[in-house]
């Protein structure tokens, strides 16, 4: 297939897949069975497998640090910031702090496996394991805005991560610092490549 096309037809497929999750969040909600939809329609969107490489979406030249870094790209965000979908692209050395994201969010797995842990608040203020997911091909999971996960990557990997609103605009997100045993603030955005086609940019 020609690289000009693959981009065009992964370009329709991604819109086509927006234009539904658009549709379920103005339907459904901004509820479980919403967000599950949601996730399920992305999961449809994952067995394009073509559109979705390494080689399409590669990880970053080593930064010097010793360690490549994993990335984003945003391949879907609306005019006003809201249903926004990147591309996670990791070399697998990566954990987060239990953090919530002040807006619904789905991840979906395209290639290797990212560990999701879930976890509710004690009655103390921290944080206590309650599940987990092992997001692969074929699965994902969906949060609510005030559900709490953290992410584990061990290997090479490749996941859709779609939200609510754009992450520069998340400037509210908790984590847990269980070195601190407090909770802090994420700052808003990360390290994010445009994604889209120059003609999808307005
Ligand atoms: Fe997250």
């Amino acid at each position: 297939m020609h690289g000009t096309d693959l981009k065009e037809r992964r370009a329709e497929a991604i819109a086509g897949a927006m234009d539904d999750i658009r549709r379920i969040e103005s339907s459904k909600g901004v509820t479980r069975e919403g967000v599950e939809a949601i996730r399920d329609r992305l999961i449809e969107l994952s067995t394009h497998r073509e559109f979705f490489t390494f080689d399409e979406f590669p990880l970053p030249e080593d930064d010097g640090s010793g360690r490549r870094r994993g990335v984003l790209f945003r391949i879907s965000q609306d005019p006003d910031d809201r249903f926004a979908l990147y591309m996670n692209s990791s070399d697998g050395e990566l954990s987060t702090p239990a953090h919530n994201h002040t807006t619904w969010a789905v991840v979906v797995g395209l290639e290797g496996q990212e560990l999701n842990r879930f976890y509710e608040r004690t009655a103390e203020g921290r944080v206590e394991a309650v599940g987990e997911h092992m997001v692969e091909n074929g699965t994902g999971v969906a949060m609510l805005p005030d559900d709490l996960h953290s992410i584990h990557l061990d290997t090479r990997s490749l996941n859709f991560h779609c939200y609510g609103l754009a992450l520069e605009r998340l400037a509210e997100r908790e984590y847990y610092d269980a070195e601190a045993d407090d909770w802090k603030i994420f700052p808003a955005g990360g390290n994010i490549i445009e994604g889209r086609l120059d003609e999808e940019l307005c």
